[in-house]
């Protein structure tokens, strides 16, 4: 029988984590995902049938239910198309333990900002420069990123991801330090976005910075708002998952904020700044 269940396994470790183990208990074997790195991968495209018929032959209705979760997922995933450079950056990013921000939650990002015509983003966690190039193809043309890591490795190959994906260094305002003492430093009501993606248990902190930056109509995002499946998880009382909880639910409390939580990749909280 042929297993169409599809997985991208660059995007949404926790839930890739989730279906393995799922599998194993109920004795179906790993190799029943599909991923990128696996050789029956197959892209998703529009219109294409995947199969899941003969998937809920195969075990029973939650099973079939989760194939099929699965599947629509990584369709989700594999939409926006990443060129060479990002693909490159991606690798390095993970090469180094800078894992970055999915397909899906950089589309986001991009859609967010040409959005909003954004000229002034800060992002938090430069990484290897996934997320800043997915950014910067959704800011103006003239826009700069302002992107703060700790790490001067990371920034040094997220520079060279942007130079790769033809972004000039006028673009970008690269800024190493710890995020927590860069960005005081930064501008009140100055940028049009704030992108969060460094220390988890930063995050509450991280949003009150974002307040204070973001001009009215400014949006700020969080990537790993549902952290691997923890957040949800009520048994998961983790540091990091509980510093996650804590912003969504600021976020969602917060009069000043008009929120939305987009289940892609590993999650993306976002909030509107009110005029
Ligand atoms: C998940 S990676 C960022 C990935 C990136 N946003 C992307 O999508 O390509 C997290 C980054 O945060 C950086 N980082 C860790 N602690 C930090 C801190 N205290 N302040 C600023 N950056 C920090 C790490 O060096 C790492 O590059």
């Amino acid at each position: 029988m042929t297993n169409t269940v599809v997985w991208n396994d660059t995007v949404a470790p926790g839930l890739g984590r989730f279906l393995l183990s799922h599998r194993r208990a109920s004795g179906r074997s790993s190799g029943d995902v599909i991923t990128r790195s696996n050789a029956r991968y197959r892209r998703l495209v529009p219109g294409q049938r995947y199969g899941l018929s003969s998937m809920s032959q195969a075990g029973s209705r939650e099973e079939a239910a989760i194939d099929a979760l699965s599947a629509t997922l990584a369709y989700v995933e594999d939409f926006p198309a990443e060129d060479e450079a990002l693909l490159a950056a991606r690798r390095r990013g993970a090469e180094v333990g800078a894992v970055p921000i999915g397909p899906a939650g950089g589309a986001a990002l991009r859609f967010l900002a040409a959005l909003i015509g954004a000229r002034t983003v800060v992002e938090v966690g430069s990484g290897c420069g996934v997320s800043g190039i997915w950014l910067l193809r959704g800011m103006a043309k003239d826009a700069v990123l302002t992107s703060v890591d700790v790490d001067h490795e990371h920034q040094r190959l997220a520079k060279l991801a942007y130079r790769e994906a033809g972004l000039g260094t006028a673009r970008t305002r690269m800024i190493v330090g710890r995020a927590l003492d860069v960005l005081p430093r930064l501008t009140d009501n100055a940028y049009d976005m704030v992108f969060c993606d460094a220390v988890k248990q930063e995050y509450p902190e991280y949003l009150e910075a974002a307040l204070r930056l973001l001009r009215p109509g400014g949006v700020v995002a969080f990537d790993n708002a549902l952290w691997h499946h923890r957040v949800a998880d009520p048994t998961c009382r983790d540091s990091d998952t509980r510093a996650i909880r804590e912003v969504v639910q600021a976020v969602r409390e917060d009069e000043r904020l008009v929120p939305l939580l987009l289940p892609v990749g590993d999650g993306l909280l976002c909030a509107v700044k009110r005029r």
